[in-house]
């Protein structure tokens, strides 16, 4: 372990409160990996003199970025469905004739644990690239015990292969999987009853998701499932109106979800449902791009309720193969019309309440992991402006 660091002569936006938090002349102080001053330098502490100082040259820092919805760890690709999209067949329609989700879970299961890590990593590798600190991950394509639990021990590897905080989500209820083929209740009632237990038990689930959709499960087998989910201590989140309006959103805030994710299909009433449960909104737009979609989340709905809203990329091979949170936020910006403050705040201050890990990272403020990006632009602007271009200039998680 190096010497604590202070970073000295950064422009900050620690996102601090409601809007940026921008400090121009900033400091942000270090002791054991967590933040203990970040302010005006100004008003640096005294006796830093054990310390190493990094001068930031006036680059723009800020907390480290998170990734709050993935599913980075799968078998495969689907570039041959991409293909087969182009000549015009439909997402939809390639899922119900055994292709989507379920080609990838042919993939998954064929992979050994060392197979998924050794895939996932490059993913992993671009996401911290573009100064990812913390990032979700979520089962799903394996859909029996071993196969979910081998999922999530890649996923839980991943995070001790690299310096990087991962958080495991277990989505066992994904898909209905052909051994379950036209009984999704059953296939419900195995989830509650085998899987999440044998990942609680490995410790292996940091959280709870499932898919609400026509070619998923319906609201009344989510409920169940979320039931025994929080009777289990874990929260719960949820793919939730991506497709079509089950009212997913209003499900999840019912359950108290940490989040409801997707939602283009939202109405202006699950919105408030999501505001008044403190259920955050973690938006896509990485699907809705890649998937063509025409239906816009209702952005304007959730501001004027107050729903807190996050993005993230949503990595996934069939609707959103897309490892850059920094063309993420452009496509929010471009495609859903958020603010530049919305798309940090959304990798940022609300991905981490989306995790329920406000308390430790998300804001550059004392207390926190000092997780940090550090960029080689002048405004936060410039972050969400350019495509396809990486201006990091550092990474540092935990004062590392
Ligand atoms: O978040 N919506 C459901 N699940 C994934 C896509 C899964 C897939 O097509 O492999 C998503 O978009
Ligand atoms: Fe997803």
């Amino acid at each position: 372990m190096t010497a604590d660091p202070v970073f000295r002569n950064a422009r900050l936006v620690t996102m601090a409160g409601e809007g940026m938090g921008i400090i121009e002349r900033g400091a942000v102080v270090v002791a054991g990996g967590r933040i203990v001053f970040a302010g005006a330098e100004n008003d640096l502490p005294t006796g830093l003199a054990a310390n190493e100082i990094i001068d930031c040259e006036g680059r723009i820092v800020t907390p480290g970025l998170i990734d709050c919805h993935t599913h980075l760890v799968f078998g495969g690709n689907r570039a041959r469905e991409f293909e087969m999209r182009l000549d015009g067949a439909g997402y939809e329609e390639i899922a119900r004739a055994g292709g989507g989700i379920l080609s990838t879970v042919r993939a998954t299961r064929a992979a050994s644990e060392d197979e998924l890590v050794a895939s996932a990593l490059p993913r992993l590798d671009a996401l911290m690239s573009e100064g990812v600190t913390t990032v979700e991950i979520k089962s799903g394509y394996g859909l029996t015990v071993a196969d979910e639990a081998k999922t999530l021990r890649a996923a839980r590897r991943l995070g001790t292969l690299r310096s990087v905080s991962v958080l495991t989500t277990a989505l066992g209820a994904h898909a209905v999987p052909p051994e379950f083929a036209g009984r999704s209740g059953d296939y419900i009632d195995h989830v509650i009853a085998e899987q999440l237990p044998a990942l609680v038990a490995e410790n292996l689930a940091d959280a709870v998701d499932a898919f609400s959709e026509g070619i998923a499960f319906s609201p009344e087998e989510v409920d169940r499932l979320f039931t025994a989910a929080r009777r289990m201590g874990l929260p719960v989140k949820l793919h939730a109106d991506q497709l079509s309006n089950l009212h997913g959103a209003a499900l999840a805030a019912r359950h108290g979800a940490l989040s409801a994710d997707h939602l283009e299909y939202t109405d202006a009433e699950g919105a408030a449902a999501m505001a008044r449960a403190g259920t955050v909104a973690v938006l896509l737009p990485g699907a809705f791009y890649f998937l063509r979609e025409k239906q816009l989340p209702p952005i304007s709905a959730f501001r004027a309720a107050g729903t807190r809203m996050a993005l993230a990329t949503d990595c996934n091979p069939g609707s959103s193969p897309l490892t850059s949170p920094l063309l993420t936020m452009n496509m929010a910006a471009t495609l859903f019309r958020m603010t530049v403050r919305e798309c940090l705040a959304g990798f940022t201050r609300e991905a981490a309440r989306a995790l329920g890990k406000l308390g430790e990272v998300g804001t550059l403020e004392a207390g926190k992991w000092a997780d940090l990006a550090i960029w080689s632009v002048e405004s936060p602007a410039e972050l969400v402006y350019r495509m396809g271009f990486n201006p990091l200039h550092q990474r540092i998680r935990r004062g590392q």
